[in-house]
């Protein structure tokens, strides 16, 4: 469902954040992509749905090579990729329901994005979406009322929302305290077991990789240095990775 072919990125022409990295990934796949910073685990992320130029190489989702896609053919495909931040990327002074409702953005015309116009199966959806991670009682709360996990929770929500095929998480949880990136990581996985959804998610904890990702990949200067099982990531691979 995601292929990626000899796929490199380079910012200055020179130096590669990304080296020829060759990756498949299967529908419901629950990634973690992990490797010290500056490895280029938000290059590889940002390049799947084309957020960053490749150098080379070439992207497949769904058997559709969106390797040479302009803005406009990329709408259809950013549709289906759900992407989660950091820093969450909350409308902070918004409702937790208009921000899910954001979701939806990539269904609908300017005018009706403008005026705030979405139908009532949309709102059910949203409903829905919050429901699933545990948010339904914070519905009208603005979004700047909310713990980091909650509004972490909210960002999911807004991902569910979009019904997409994939989820990009870049980092969700490094903003968050131990306790709560545990919470948030629970809600990645029961999506990822429930809507058997494909999710790709950086993280530079990893016994938290490890504990949640049924498949890790490490990237050490833009290249793939290990892909496996998180039983087969040994010590030795970890100094390569880290030391
Ligand atoms: N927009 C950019 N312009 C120029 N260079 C960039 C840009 N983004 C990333 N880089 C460089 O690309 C390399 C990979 O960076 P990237 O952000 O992908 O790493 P990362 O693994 O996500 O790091 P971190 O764990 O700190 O988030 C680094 O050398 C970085 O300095
Ligand atoms: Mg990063």
């Amino acid at each position: 469902m995601i292929k990626l072919e000899n796929l490199s990125v380079s910012y200055d022409g020179e130096y590669f954040a990304v080296n020829n990295v060759n990756l498949n990934i299967q529908k419901g796949e629950f990634i973690g992509v992990i490797g010290s910073s500056g490895s280029g685990k938000s290059s590889l992320l940002k390049t799947i749905n084309k957020l960053v130029e490749p150098k080379t190489g070439k992207i497949i989702i769904d058997d559709e090579d969106i390797t040479s896609y302009e803005e406009k053919k990329l709408r259809g495909v950013r549709r289906k990729i759900g992407m989660i931040f950091q820093d969450y990327n909350l409308i902070e002074r918004s409702t937790v329901l208009e921000n899910v409702l954001m979701g939806r953005l990539g269904y609908k015309s300017k005018l009706d994005t403008i005026l705030g116009r979405f139908t009532e199966s949309e709102y059910a959806l949203a409903e829905k979406a919050l429901k699933n991670v545990g948010l339904e009682d914070k519905i009208f709360e603005r979004a700047d009322n909310l713990s980091g996990g909650q509004k972490q929770r909210v960002s999911i929500a807004k991902a569910l929302c979009q019904q997409p095929k994939i989820i990009l998480a870049d980092e969700p949880v490094a903003s968050l305290d131990i306790q709560t990136s545990k919470v948030v990581m629970d809600y990645f996985k029961m999506v990822n077991f429930k809507k058997n959804m494909t999710i790709v998610l950086n993280i530079h904890d990893v016994n938290l990789a490890r504990e949640y990702c049924s498949r890790i990949v490490a990237l050490h200067k833009g290249k793939i240095v290990f892909d496996g099982s998180a039983g087969e990531l040994d010590d030795e691979i970890l100094e390569r990775i880290y030391l």
